[in-house]
């Protein structure tokens, strides 16, 4: 079963909901200029969005209504530092401000992602992540980040899925910068991120006003077994933890992306396969780079099967015809959730939260004016069987945040799929609770107890 204080929560970004205002002060970042170039669907801008900076009291009152107690959301560099170093933006600090206040009052406890992707544009024309400098910029942001809310936030997370950051925008250009840098410079980016990543825990703690926690949270697929034979998981860990994807897709890697941060070391295989494209990395950038954290954050939404075959080797296995897929057309597989939590605790050894979970879909509203969202019910109650799975085995899960709350700017998707709970009509800024929402309040409410797989 759940333990008891368990964090059942939802994760949001701040680009994704928060929208604009002419007044607001904030700087550039890459997506304001990648949604420009119109290679987001249909031409779709992150300009209202939900609206969310506007609208943050009705959002919070409706998150207390649907007894939702934490919420996982980000801060955006550049409406706090608008040239990302320097002048601070006192209006984006108020803002932020009053809106952790309006979450405690709905008794709603902050988690703070620093970076979720929307790097400022000042700071990228000075070559962004490739220029080392980032790591003393990130610092310095950080710093101001614990000046600023540690005083009324305990729990920060420095970086969201480091491998979409670089990979996406860096590597395969379909997210903000849009750029397609040579396969060297993508891993110069990757390791400048994670160094900037230390130099962030460092002076977050530094400058925070009380004792806080600190994690970071990547993402992956999981490989997973085709069967729960001993052979066939060590297969499926291997490829987990392994290095088979080609190298224009090099950053969908689990292992490149948190041995460092989490071991203090590259993968060694890594090292290996990548030899001829890496930076120098010293053993102070090592050293930087591996700070203590007080847990490990995954966000996970699928898997790929894997088994071992005849000759010992991992094999990849086709799914059945017509399994089950989200909206994006990924697939929906639970079993995902229990391995990646089994296969990172047994590598990284620390707490964990699974930092995003959930599905898209095509959710409309039914004549009844309600939104019916019952696969999204099915694919969140086999998922969360599969975390309480993992918790039943002894791993120390100690939270989910389901992804996500309101419906929102699916980046390079635009909002062309929707992933909340809350339905959102983009035209008159209308929220309606879809089933799942109140499905999702009594599982938090019973702390799991309604769950299918707890049913005789
Ligand atoms: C990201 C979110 C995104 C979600 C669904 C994650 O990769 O962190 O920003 O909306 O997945 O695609």
């Amino acid at each position: 079963m759940f333990p008891k204080d368990f964090v059942w929560g939802v994760a949001s970004s701040a680009y994704q909901v928060e929208g604009t205002d002419p007044d607001d002060g904030c700087g550039k970042n890459v997506w304001d200029e990648f949604v420009r170039s119109g290679r987001v669907y249909e031409q779709q801008t992150a300009d209202v969005s939900c609206d969310h900076m506007h609208r943050y009291k009705e959002d919070f009152a409706l998150m207390r209504l649907l007894g939702i107690k934490n919420y996982r959301f980000s801060l955006s560099w550049s409406r706090i530092l608008p040239a990302g170093t320097g002048k601070v933006n006192g209006k984006a600090v108020q803002m932020y401000r009053d809106m952790i206040l309006c979450m405690k009052e709905n008794g709603i406890r902050p988690f703070i992602t620093m970076f979720h992707w929307e790097f400022p544009y000042e700071l990228f024309k000075k070559g962004g992540w490739l220029n080392e400098d980032v790591v003393e910029w990130f610092g310095e942001y950080a710093k101001v980040v614990a000046e600023n809310f540690s005083d009324l936030c305990t729990d920060f997370i420095t970086i969201n899925e480091p491998q979409c950051a670089i990979g996406l925008g860096h590597l395969n250009g379909v997210h903000a910068p849009g750029m397609k840098y040579s396969i060297p410079e993508t891993f110069q980016m990757a390791h400048n991120l994670m160094k900037a990543h230390g130099q962030a825990v460092i002076n977050l703690r530094k400058y925070a006003k009380q004792k806080i926690r600190v994690g970071y949270a990547p993402t992956c697929g999981v490989a997973y077994p085709a069967t729960e034979s001993a052979d066939d998981i060590a297969a499926a860990k291997k490829v987990y933890f392994g290095f088979e994807n080609p190298m224009d897709n090099w950053t969908w890697n689990v292992a490149w992306f948190s041995d460092p941060v989490f071991l203090g070391e590259y993968p060694k295989e890594g090292l290996e396969k990548f030899a001829d494209y890496l930076p120098e990395i010293t053993e102070e950038d090592m050293q930087l780079i591996h700070q203590p954290l007080d847990f490990v954050g995954q966000n996970i939404y699928n898997g790929y099967m894997i088994r071992c075959g005849a000759d010992g080797d991992p094999e990849y296995v086709d799914r059945a015809p017509g399994t089950a897929k989200t909206g994006t057309g990924w697939p929906v597989t639970p079993e995902a959730l229990y391995y990646g939590i089994r296969f990172l605790t047994e590598r990284y050894r620390l707490p964990l939260y699974i930092t995003e979970n959930g599905m898209s879909d095509l959710d409309n509203i039914s004549a009844d004016g309600q939104v019916h969202d019952r696969e999204r019910i099915t694919f969140l109650d086999a998922y969360l069987g599969a975390v309480q799975r993992a918790i039943n085995e002894g791993m120390p899960v100690i939270g989910y945040f389901l992804w996500t709350f309101l419906d929102n700017f699916e980046w390079a998707e635009g909002y062309k799929e929707r992933f909340g709970l809350v339905y959102v009509d983009y035209t008159t800024q209308r929220r309606i609770a879809k089933d799942s929402a109140y499905w999702y309040r009594e599982v938090m409410r019973m702390n799991g107890e309604n769950l299918s797989c707890n049913q005789p």
